[in-house]
């Protein structure tokens, strides 16, 4: 792979310099464009093309003879992803490139943390860099629409704010250490089932209001360098050429300066891309290549759009420095400081849903522990797809708490349930792992079923690690249901029986049926996919060393019916369509060429997705419509109890603001996420019954008392009116709900707007 440094590139800090007026960090991108149109001029129409595709699988190329490098791509968004080999993503085989696994997306989210959102964006960042990669995919900030979602466990929350704020903090944290960004996907892609060919038919103002919303603060705020748009379309056309997300609203209103990069294969024509607002076709050049010089010469296109685009490429890689080939990947791509990076997170993540009986933190009165289920011992760094990870090392759950149990407290294991693998790859193993069932649904395995059993019986306290995997959550399938596989509720209710002393582990990214569980759990905690500290954090908070602080970002649902898209009959939607991912697949596997998928995708039927359940998306629908979720949105216990003094209330023209003392209770150091919700007695346009707008993680000495002020900018009240086609705000009387979760309100005030 050639590589070579760029004469022409300018450091961050260079760029920052160059800019004698504040501007947004957008404008700032526009720094060199006097420089830049220099260059396009050396340019031959040729060279100019080859930038707007592929290079190798992860590149996209520059031109040697001007010293403009290659522009150099890594998954994200919890991890740089292992080398692959140049035309596909098989391992390289390198040495160097284990990298720091981050807690995922959801995980993250639930610290509720904009400054460890920044941090992680830091890490892989660091990382990054390390790697001599220039733009990583990532941050993923979808709104986690379904509870099935595959990619649940990749996106951050259901709440468009929490998301928003993460999102942007993710994007500051990466690009300051001379990395950008690609958040993703550009938009509405809620779904895998049908991702490469569904089209989400949702309206204006819940598209604005709920769906773009993480992906406006990162642009905006942030300064995000780059853009993926998704693989499905969003009301009738792909959004890697839809002319109103690319053109209208994130270059025309959000004022956009950088490049977008369609998903991998997700590029559909030659002029739909161009002049609806693609920079670079990933992967491939049957669009963004020759066609695309053929057209200019036929005149179907003109230059100025093609160098048009390049400038947009050209201000990312000037911002960006590139990395010489003999700096790149010299040393080992994990970081210590990364590493604790990854700790910080995942400390801060792990959410206590249900704590009775005092079993949690551990007596010390415990001196043997029975640990059952397979997700102790599992690692998680790897599988789901493209958000795998090649972690240097990864401390699983069992580890982490025999580390931390040292000698004083045995800690005995047993499987209790088979693995549910999933799809494989290579060719299915000679003889069958008896640890692996077949089925996802398969009931519980009597021996093992036994084993675990006896151990209870024998152990001072049980610790159930249940949930789902990688192979289960996964990009390009979405869940058939939320029910805990491999017969887990059979298994943990013959140990509640065996030993009633019973806490539950929940390894997953999303949220599992928990009907039958809770009720033989008398603790419950969700323990999520928490990267290469992972366990080492679970053993802290179980042995009570710090206190929880996790919040949910997404509700858990008493039963899969009850949430929105699948109450409305949203979803699924039972139109056939092409999955992407199957197609490109068997392009590998039977060789058919690009031209001809898309024949066969054009005579698919066209999947849809309808969104009428509006803005009510997650904890929205459950109060508006009065259900009741088995844990909602922003729940999540400490070992401590808070005290919220009297809240003052106050609007001003910019903000409305809050303060009130907040006071820990308890003996040890502990963090509260405080959570401001909104709701509108006199509203006359509809709204949810109430909606985040503020949040604040708060971290307090026992017994210390602090005042906590939470501001919600006016701007952020106001909602899209469709008939103007603008935001508006809608005057009049509105509640202020401060609460330590969106069930759990502890005061309202009122202020008029
Ligand atoms: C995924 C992206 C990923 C890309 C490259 C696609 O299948 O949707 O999230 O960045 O592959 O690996």
């Amino acid at each position: 792979m050639q590589r070579f440094t760029t004469i022409l590139v300018l450091t961050g800090a260079t760029l920052l310099a160059a800019c004698s007026q504040p501007a947004s960090l957008q404008d700032r991108l526009t720094a060199n464009d006097k420089k830049i149109d220099a260059v396009i001029a050396q340019m031959t129409l040729e060279e100019k093309v080859e930038m707007l595709h592929s290079k190798t699988n992860m590149s996209s190329a520059g031109v040697e003879r001007l010293g403009i490098a290659d522009m150099h791509y890594a998954d994200g968004p919890f991890g740089i992803r292992e080398e692959g080999v140049p035309n596909g993503f098989q391992s390289a085989g390198w040495q160097l490139d284990s990298a720091t696994y981050f807690p995922t997306g959801s995980a993250l989210a639930a610290t509720w943390s904009e400054d460890l959102a920044y941090e992680y964006g830091k890490g892989m960042g660091i990382e990054a860099r390390l790697r001599g990669k220039d733009v990583i995919l990532g941050p993923a900030v979808n709104i986690q629409r379904l509870p099935v979602g595959g990619r649940t466990y990749e996106y951050l929350s259901e709440d468009p704010a929490l998301s928003a704020a993460l999102s942007m903090r993710y994007t500051l944290g990466v690009q300051d250490q001379g990395t950008a960004v690609c958040i993703k996907h550009f938009a509405v892609n809620n779904q895998e089932t049908n991702r490469g060919s569904v089209d989400a038919q949702v309206d204006e103002r819940t598209l604005r209001e709920i769906y773009l919303k993480p992906f406006e603060r990162a642009v905006r705020e942030g300064g995000a360098m780059s853009v993926m748009p998704a693989y499905n379309k969003v009301n009738g056309d792909y959004c890697s050429e839809n002319e109103h997300l690319l053109n209208e609203i994130l270059r025309g209103e959000w004022g956009f300066k950088g490049f977008t990069v369609s998903d991998w294969g997700g590029t559909h024509s030659t002029m739909g891309a161009m002049l609806h607002g693609l920079n670079v076709q990933m992967t491939g050049s049957n669009y963004l290549g020759q066609p695309v010089i053929d057209s200019v010469k036929a005149g179907a296109l003109t230059e100025e759009l093609v160098n048009e685009k390049v400038r947009q490429i050209l201000r990312v890689r000037y911002a960006i420095e590139a990395i010489p080939d003999n700096v790149a990947n010299t040393q080992m791509t994990s970081q210590p400081e990364c590493q604790q990076i990854a700790l910080r997170v995942a400390e801060k993540s792990i959410v206590l849903l249900k704590n009775e009986g005092g079993l949690l933190p551990l007596a010390k009165e415990v001196k043997k522990i029975a640990v059952i289920g397979q997700n102790a011992v599992l690692k998680t760094q790897s599988g789901g797809m493209g958000a795998g990870v090649k972690a240097l090392y990864e401390v699983t759950p069992l580890e982490g708490l025999r580390k931390r149990a040292g000698d004083a407290v045995q800690v005995l294991y047993a499987p209790g349930y088979k693995n549910f693998p999933g799809r494989r790859w290579g060719p299915a193993p000679a003889t069958p792992n008896p640890l692996e069932a077949a089925a996802i649904d398969e009931p519980a395995d009597p021996a093992l079923l036994a084993e675990a059993v006896a151990l209870a019986r024998e152990a001072d306290l049980v610790i159930f690690f249940g949930g789902t995997n990688k192979s289960i959550e996964t990009e390009g399938s979405d869940r058939a249901n939320i029910d805990l596989p491999v017969g887990q509720n059979e298994v943990v209710k013959a140990l509640y029986e065996a030993n009633p002393k019973l806490v539950t582990v929940l390894i997953s990214g999303g949220p599992c049926d928990l009907r039958e569980l809770e009720p033989v759990s008398p603790a419950i905690v969700q323990g999520w996919w928490n990267g290469t500290e992972g366990g080492t954090a679970l053993a802290e908070v179980l042995f009570g060393d710090i206190a929880p602080s996790g919040k949910l970002p997404f509700t858990f649902p008493a039963k899969l019916e009850d949430s929105p898209a699948f109450a409305m009959g949203n979803f699924p939607d039972k139109t056939q369509g092409g999955d992407l991912f199957t197609l490109m697949y068997r392009q590998d596997r039977t060789r058919m060429s690009r031209e001809e998928i898309a024949e066969m995708m054009a005579k698919m039927p066209k999947p849809v997705s309808k969104y009428t359940e509006g803005a009510l998306v997650g904890y929205r629908w459950f109060d508006t419509k009065n259900v009741k979720p088995m844990y909602a949105f922003g729940h999540g216990l400490s070992y401590v109890d808070f005290s919220y003094g009297e809240m003052k209330a106050a609007a001003g023209k910019k903000s409305v603001k809050v303060s009130f003392p907040l006071t820990n209770g308890g003996k040890m150091a502990a963090d509260e996420v405080v959570q401001l919700y909104v709701s509108r007695p006199d509203a006359t346009v509809e709204w949810p019954a109430k909606e985040l707008k503020a949040f604040s993680r708060v971290s307090l000495q026992p017994g210390e008392t602090r005042t906590v002020t939470l501001e919600i900018p006016v701007d952020d009240l106001r909602y899209w009116n469709v008939d103007k086609n603008a935001w508006d705000l809608e005057h009049g009387r509105l509640e202020l709900l401060l609460g330590a979760a969106s069930d759990d309100i502890r005061q309202k005030a009122e202020v008029t707007l």
